[in-house]
């Protein structure tokens, strides 16, 4: 294999990239980018290496989840803050009431760049590029807007940098401590049929830091009752942004994509020969990869073999899209593969991406029960093949939206017109965010007693 350098990704085909008309700029906003300080550090994204092969051995749980697509118009504090608490929330549950560490990371401070599936979008008699996130065009369905402009890297930066300041500041400045676990409740889920539950696991763990407390221990001792790490994440689609934050570790010598802890590879751009395996082969950063149900046995263990040629556990997160109604066809046997190569990968589920339907509304929506019906199939083919089902991806935000049908509030096609506000796809709000997290803990308890 040819060695690795940060722009070799430029000589093989890379799908999904925006057609810029001015290179030049684009050559220029690269070179300020590079310029800018690294967003994260690579000693961090080391660490989460560390607990992702935890996760991997099956000392641990993955949450993953976040925005589909961040957005320049929603970018706040109060989303910020918002989304972090319910990634706290289900934290928790599945902590607690799963009775299982759990490692988390955010689609947030980068989820800028989306795949689409059609190039052009036509509405009446007009064509235009599609909107491909803020970090390349805006929505708005003019020729302005759907031109790539290459500023816009800047501002996506710029926007992440910020997130990233008070994530970091929420993680570990006392928003975080344990003693708040009633306080980040949502308005919203305190009207749900979740309440109770909720509730009861809040006055559970103020118990158990009361005893603890008697004991001895409180967070002066124990840091981690009062501070939290959240790592961050996002699909690394646009190579141009990806490589301009490339960086080599003044420590080891090796390199990092520093605008994330973590990047992954989508459904539509894991070309074993594409621009974007050959991007991540060579960052030393913790890899996910998307599986959808077109995949071969062959291709997935190409991809990993590329990727993670040491085999180092950690490294590779597969995360399985394989939809409600395929996940059982299509999952034993890749799950087969990955056990007969001996290959170390973490699986988690995303049970978003294969699942996504239109109503006669003409919403795209995802249905919860399709959503819980792929969870419980994905864990049933682990316990089956005597794997480990390892964590879930999810697409949420601590916002009160109506885009996802179903639930304990139990949104109806009719009633997604309330609240839909996502620039991309559908998103579970809080409290059907919540409810999976509920579901999820009595389903890792159960496996775990079995254990
Ligand atoms: C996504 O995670 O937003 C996405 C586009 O997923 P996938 O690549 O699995 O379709
Ligand atoms: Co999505």
């Amino acid at each position: 294999m040819i060695k690795w350098n940060p722009d070799n990704w430029r000589n093989f085909p890379a799908l999904q990239q925006p057609q810029y008309q001015n290179h030049q700029t684009l050559s220029n906003v690269e070179t300020q980018l590079a310029l800018l300080p690294p967003l994260v550090f690579a000693g961090e994204a080391r660490a989460l290496k560390h607990q992702l092969a935890e996760v991997t051995m099956g000392n641990a749980f993955l949450l993953q989840g976040g925005d589909c697509a961040e957005s320049f118009a929603e970018f706040s504090a109060v989303n910020i803050r918002d989304t972090f608490k319910v990634l706290l929330q289900m934290a928790v549950v599945l902590t607690f009431a799963g009775s299982c560490p759990v490692v988390k990371v955010a689609r947030m401070a980068g989820q800028f760049a989306k795949p689409r599936s059609s190039d052009t979008e036509i509405q009446g008699n007009l064509e235009l590029p599609s909107y491909r996130g803020d970090i390349i065009n805006a929505i708005e369905f003019t020729h302005t807007a759907r031109t790539p402009d290459p500023a816009r890297l800047i501002q996506a930066y710029n926007q992440a940098a910020a997130t990233l300041n008070l994530l970091r500041a929420f993680a570990q400045g006392g928003f975080a401590d344990l003693h708040k676990v009633h306080q980040w409740n949502q308005d919203f889920v305190k009207q749900s049929p979740l309440r109770e539950r909720y509730e009861h696991l809040a006055h559970q763990i103020d118990q158990s830091l009361g005893f603890m407390e008697a004991c001895g221990l409180d967070s002066a001792q124990v840091p981690q009752l009062r501070e939290t790490s959240l790592y961050t994440s996002h699909e690394a689609l646009l190579l141009n942004y990806e490589q301009a934050l490339t960086r080599q570790d003044s420590l080891t010598g090796e390199w990092y994509d520093c605008s994330a802890h973590m990047l992954w590879i989508g459904d539509r751009t894991r070309q074993v020969d594409g621009a974007h395996v050959e991007f991540l082969r060579g960052v030393n950063n913790p890899v996910g990869i998307k599986v959808g149900p077109t995949i071969s046995n062959d291709e997935l263990v190409r991809l990993i073999q590329i990727i993670n040629p040491a085999n180092e556990p950690g490294r590779i997160n597969i995360i399985a899209r394989m939809g409600a109604n395929q996940v059982e066809k299509r999952l034993p046997i890749l799950v087969r593969t990955i056990q007969t190569e001996g290959l170390q990968v973490l699986w988690s589920c995303d049970p978003m991406h294969g699942n996504t339907i239109k109503t006669y509304t003409g919403y795209k929506t995802r249905k919860f029960s399709a959503i819980l019906q792929e969870m419980k199939s994905f864990f049933n083919v682990h316990a089956a093949e005597g794997s480990y089902a390892g964590g879930v991806h999810f697409e949420m935000t601590g916002q009160d939206v109506t885009e996802c049908m179903g639930g304990a509030h139990k949104i109806t096609a009719e009633k997604l017109a309330d609240r839909y506000h996502t620039f991309c796809d559908p998103r579970l709000n809080a409290d059907q965010a919540l409810e999976l997290a509920f579901l999820i803990a009595d389903i890792l308890k159960q496996s775990r007693i079995k254990r």
